[in-house]
């Protein structure tokens, strides 16, 4: 049993990524500002998972603290606390973040805050509390316009967007880390591909802020009818079908990904990782549209526009690396991405605020 720390845990990933190693018999501690999630989320992990934590309440298992990983000072306690509980911190995943590749070319002054300097704190309040195992959220979108596909982790990295920046700034900081301190230093980058899709029981999932600049919640609140119909950005690209194609991972693939990172690092001697996680298989957007129509039973409407700017025509990952180092692969096909997709939807069709 591991004491950790996920910063962003109550996020898309985080939340799921929480009930996997909550299963697996991890003690967990979450710390999230709730920027970019409710509390709620993380009430429905325990009740999943067969624990009663509130937003207010905490059990010994999962304990969830509001706070900016900006905040060193707050950091800070947090390592000790845990440290004078007798469970000091492992490990730590960090989630936390700002992911929206648009916002980020409006405000690039606060992403970089956020991400590179949220990651420095953190890695600061890390490296004095003698806690240097981690596995950190990277990005697909670090490969830019990919020359080959699918994509090996030698690919160049040329981030076109300031998150792209952000992230790639952190995994180098990663680098000077562990080269500064040989040996000492378990690090995971773990480069998502798209991730989406919900827990299979509907009460955990994607839940964005005013309008979806991602394709899959997109098609789901179409679906549900929040929405009347999908602009498809571009049909005229070099695919099967003249619309973008890209890897969706299942957010509970993914999750399971972390599990098998954080055990690898806590098995091996110190190292530093860099591994795609993705299915290996694109599906184009169209595809995903109708893999939708079939798993709900409703129409997605579509239109076909003009191209979104800084968008790929194809983004596949390669994920032997994963495979070899892990013994990780995806276990759910897009069909199922749709089905628990869609149970989370329609059972939440405002999402958690359903629920406030
Ligand atoms: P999310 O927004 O659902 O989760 C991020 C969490 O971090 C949220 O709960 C938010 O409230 C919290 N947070 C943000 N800023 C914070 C701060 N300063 N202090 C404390 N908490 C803060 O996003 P997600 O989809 O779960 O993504 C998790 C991570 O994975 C992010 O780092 C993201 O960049 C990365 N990632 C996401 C995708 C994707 O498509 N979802 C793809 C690749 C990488
Ligand atoms: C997928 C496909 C669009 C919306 C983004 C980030 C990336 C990573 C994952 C964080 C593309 C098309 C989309 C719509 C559409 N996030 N599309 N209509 O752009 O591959 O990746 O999320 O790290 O950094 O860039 O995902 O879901 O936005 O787009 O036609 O309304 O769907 O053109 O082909 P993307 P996406």
């Amino acid at each position: 049993m591991t004491q950790l720390l996920l910063t962003g845990g109550a996020g898309f990933i985080g939340s799921h990524t929480c009930l996997v190693l909550l299963q697996e018999g991890h003690n967990l501690i979450v710390l999230d500002d709730h920027s970019n999630s409710s509390p709620v989320a993380l009430e429905r992990v325990a009740t999943l998972s067969g624990l009663s934590a509130s937003a207010e309440s905490s059990t010994e298992r999962l304990q969830l603290i509001q706070g900016d990983i900006r905040d060193s000072t707050c950091l800070g306690k947090v390592f000790i606390d845990a440290r004078n509980a007798g469970k000091p911190i492992e490990a730590v995943i960090h989630f936390a973040g700002l992911k929206a590749v648009g916002e980020s070319v409006r405000e690039p002054l606060r992403y970089w805050d956020v991400n590179l300097t949220g990651s420095r704190c953190l890695l600061a309040a890390m490296n004095a509390n003698d806690c240097r195992t981690l596995v950190f959220s990277s990005s697909a979108t670090l490969y830019g316009y990919p020359k080959d596909v699918p994509i090996p982790e030698t690919a160049p990295i040329k981030p076109i967007n300031p998150y792209g920046h952000s992230k790639a700034a952190v995994e180098q900081l990663l680098h000077d880390l562990a080269a500064s301190a040989p040996n000492q230093w378990r690090i995971a980058c773990l480069r998502y591909f798209n991730p989406v899709g919900a827990h299979p029981s509907g009460k955990i999932g994607e839940d964005p802020l005013g309008t979806p600049n991602n394709l899959f919640p997109f098609v789901s609140q179409v679906a549900v009818g929040r929405r009347t119909s999908l602009q498809v950005f571009g049909g005229d690209w070099p695919t099967k079908d003249g619309t973008g194609v890209r890897d969706y991972i299942h957010v509970m693939d993914l999750a399971e990904g972390h599990r098998a990172a954080i055990d690898c690092l806590l098995a091996e001697p110190a190292q530093l990782l860099t591994l795609n996680l993705g299915s290996g298989q694109g599906a184009s957007v169209v595809e995903v549209v109708r893999a939708f129509e079939r798993a709900s039973g409703c129409q997605v409407p579509y239109e076909v526009v003009a191209r979104r700017a800084g968008d790929a025509a194809i983004t596949v990952a390669d994920p032997s690396l994963a495979l070899q180092r892990l013994g990780w692969r995806t276990q759910r096909s897009l069909d199922d991405i749709c089905r628990d997709g869609w149970a989370w939807q329609s059972a939440n069709p405002s999402g958690y605020s359903d629920q406030q």
